[in-house]
């Protein structure tokens, strides 16, 4: 019976363990029904509970079977005339040999001679129950010598560490591969409407500039960032620079520390897209006119960090 059951519970465990190899558990999981393998889990999954129910079946049969062997034996022991001694069960059996040890009220049989000051020696051996598991891990010590340190047929720790480091890398290079990041800086930017980047731009446009250049960006602490004049250029990688750089000694931070390279775009776009909206109360022009045709040559683009 015990047997049985470990042997079930070993080919569940290495069932689930072959699954995980077959297929990464979190797909399976995230979509089981149309997984691919999902018919192939369905039928083993089927064979396993049609095995399971058929052991069942298999120890009641045994019981019952075992019921009718005793009533055979009390019949005729009644016949011979004699009382009917039921023989002891495997379970009972099993217990009293990995009990086999001599109990504390017979071990006056067992004293030794030895006295010592009134120290005696008692000669009981240890219960096999706890001899067994001595010589059990003393070859699994053996196997595991021989399998870690030997052949080194199974990776140790470390190893199993570095495979596991190895596959993860394998996996990032392969996520990277599918979608490259983009990189976002002045040299390569080129505005356009995208309405989803405006909408996020004008978000962080309000969060982190609006307190110096005003909610519509007509300009206070800092200067109308919808007029045609530019302290430091109007095209989009002049505003992208600036933002990323800031103009520390007067008053505009770096917000490169603050914002990442998609989010400076996304501001730096959404302040392209308020040119000309000639907000109320404007701050007065400053610096000098700026337009698209007249573009600068490239080398007045800020590209330091
Ligand atoms: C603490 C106040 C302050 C905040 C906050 C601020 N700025 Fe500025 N900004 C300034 C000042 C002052 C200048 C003018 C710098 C100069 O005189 O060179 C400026 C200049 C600029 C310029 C250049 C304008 C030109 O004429 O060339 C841009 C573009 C700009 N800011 C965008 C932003 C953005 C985008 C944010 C938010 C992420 C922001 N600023 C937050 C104060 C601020």
């Amino acid at each position: 019976m015990r047997t049985i059951a470990s042997t079930f519970l070993f080919i569940l465990i290495s069932a689930s363990a072959m699954a995980q190899d077959a297929a990464p558990a979190t797909s399976f999981w995230r979509d089981p029904f149309n997984d691919p393998l999902f018919p192939f889990y369905l039928v083993i999954g089927f064979v396993f509970l049609t095995a399971f129910l058929v052991i069942i079946v298999a120890i009641y049969m045994l019981q019952v079977l075992n019921v009718f062997i005793r009533k055979a034996a009390e019949e005729r022991a009644e016949k011979l005339g004699v009382k009917y001694v039921a023989p002891p069960s495997y379970w009972s059996k099993f217990w009293d040999q990995i009990n086999a040890f001599r109990p504390a009220e017979k071990e006056a049989d067992i004293m030794l001679e030895h006295n010592y000051d009134g120290i005696r020696e008692l000669d009981n051996h240890l219960p096999p129950w706890w001899k067994w598991l001595l010589y059990g891990s003393i070859v699994w010590a053996a196997i595991y010598l021989v399998v870690y340190h030997v052949t080194g047929s199974l990776p140790l720790m470390e190893g199993e560490y570095q495979a596991e480091v190895t596959k993860a890398e394998e996996q990032r290079a392969k996520l990277l591969a599918l979608n490259p990041p983009v990189s976002i800086d002045e040299s390569s930017l080129t505005y356009s409407a995208d309405e989803a980047i405006l909408k996020k731009g004008r978000q962080i446009y309000v969060t982190n500039c609006a307190s110096c250049h005003l909610a519509d960006g007509q300009g206070s602490i800092g200067p109308n960032l919808t007029d045609d004049y530019w302290l430091h250029g109007g095209s989009i990688k002049e505003i992208y620079a600036v933002i990323k750089n800031g103009v520390p000694e007067k008053g505009m931070i770096s917000w490169a520390p603050v914002l990442s390279p998609e989010q400076i775009r996304d501001v730096a776009f959404y302040i392209k897209s308020i040119h000309g909206t000639n907000p109320p109360n404007p701050k007065a022009p400053q610096g000098v006119l700026y337009t698209e045709e007249a573009a600068p040559s490239a080398d007045t683009v800020k590209t330091s960090i």
